[in-house]
């Protein structure tokens, strides 16, 4: 209330830095673990104070990841083996297996990219904001292309972390997958960009909470927290925000990748769960594993709470409504508690499975109400027929 008030006094330009910064410093000061605040500040430098992910054309990451290479070639993890093998089975071509000769018009208000209650219309109608009826259409526009942005540029963080982890792993099934797990992401990264590009004609640039997490990831040394970071934090969110899109338009094109993406996807996380699940179990200390279960805790809650389309915000409402009013129109809306549940749903049963939901843990989640989620189907029970099975 003080800050509202302070902040109602200040010029524009002020004001909007001022409370950018706020909503930016709240993400980092919650966290408690120490070693994980110590692991994410430097990227969280890069990402939200410097803001190299908007400033830049590229950005150059510097990995120390070490590089397994196998002598033994021994082959005695079949579950995985069996993994390569259905990867191999399901490769698909982008370009020939999507009819991209489907005209798409994303002003259609009858076959929306997105479902037009995005953000409903009674959290719209309550903002200091009153909108036409084609500034509705368009603006559920922009937020389909902001989050299909976002996925091209956590797909290609994707290919760059599958190729480090392929790298890195000790098993030699595993650097078969993670080869397939490589080709998979590059066909997504095609597929979202020539989607955004050909169809859309309009790419956000990278979130900066995004931007923070792919560099934390791709900057670590440690492998297996390049295989939590990606394996199961941002496909998990990947895969529910994927679903959730899928079931939430109408446009065929984007429905037929997403059902291909969706089906890779879920491979992926299955990757994870079983090269990690040996790992966590039998070769860290507890100390390692805490610090584990604290930053997957602290990138979850992050995943939850900051992708908020703030660049959407930043084109339309700056000044005119408050950041968080924004935030709480987007945090509130039927598509993000759509996602949130399609996310934690899949996310909460893989960290239960991989040993990083220990009492201690369970009492933060519950607190964020996220506990509800314990006790589903982990990764390794489920299959890619499973995953596109109940989709819309
Ligand atoms: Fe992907
Ligand atoms: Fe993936």
């Amino acid at each position: 209330m003080v800050i509202d008030s302070m902040l109602t006094g200040m010029p524009l330009f002020a004001r909007k830095r001022v409370e950018e910064a706020l909503d930016n410093i709240s993400t980092v000061l919650h966290m408690k673990n120490p070693k994980v605040f110590a692991s994410m500040a430097p990227s969280a430098i890069r990402g939200l104070v410097l803001k190299e992910g908007k400033r830049k054309s590229s950005v150059q990451m510097y990995s120390k990841h070490p590089v397994t290479f196998d002598l033994s070639y021994r082959l005695d993890f079949p579950e995985m083996k069996n993994l390569y093998q259905r990867a191999v089975d399901n490769q698909w071509n982008a370009a020939r297996d999507i009819d991209w000769s489907i005209d798409v018009d994303p002003l259609n208000p009858e076959i929306p990219i997105i479902s037009n209650d995005f953000i409903s219309h009674d959290i719209l109608s309550a903002l200091p904001v009153k909108l036409s009826n084609q500034e509705l259409i368009r603006l559920n526009y922009c937020l389909a292309s902001w989050m299909l942005s976002q996925f091209m540029h956590g797909e290609q963080g994707a290919l760059y972390a599958s190729t480090q982890v392929t790298e890195s792993v000790h098993w030699l099934e595993g650097k078969l997958f993670g080869s397939t797990q490589v080709m998979d992401e590059a066909r997504h990264l095609e597929v979202f960009h020539r989607y955004l590009t050909e169809k859309l004609n309009l790419v956000y640039q990278v979130n900066d909470n995004l931007f923070v997490i792919l560099d934390d990831l791709l900057t670590d040394a440690r492998w297996d927290f390049k295989f939590l970071g990606m394996q199961i934090m941002v496909e998990g969110l990947a895969l529910g925000a994927f679903r959730t899109m899928h079931n939430m338009s109408q446009e065929p094109v984007l429905k037929q990748l997403l059902k291909y993406v969706i089906r890779d996807e879920s491979r992926h996380v299955h990757y994870g769960v079983l090269a990690l699940r040996d790992h966590f179990k039998n070769h860290i200390s507890e100390s390692e594993r805490i610090e584990r279960e604290d930053w997957a805790f602290e990138v979850a809650i992050l995943m939850r709470n900051r992708f908020l389309a703030h660049e959407v915000y930043e084109e339309w409402f700056e000044g005119m409504m408050t950041r968080q009013q924004w935030n709480d129109a987007v945090t509130n809306s039927p598509a993000m508690q759509y996602f949130r549940k399609n996310m934690f749903d899949r996310l909460i049963p893989n960290l239960d499975y991989l040993g990083l939901m220990s009492p201690r843990i369970r009492r933060q989640y519950e607190r964020e109400g996220l506990l509800q989620y314990v006790g589903g189907k982990n990764a390794s029970q489920l299959s890619e027929n499973d995953m596109v099975a109940d989709l819309r």
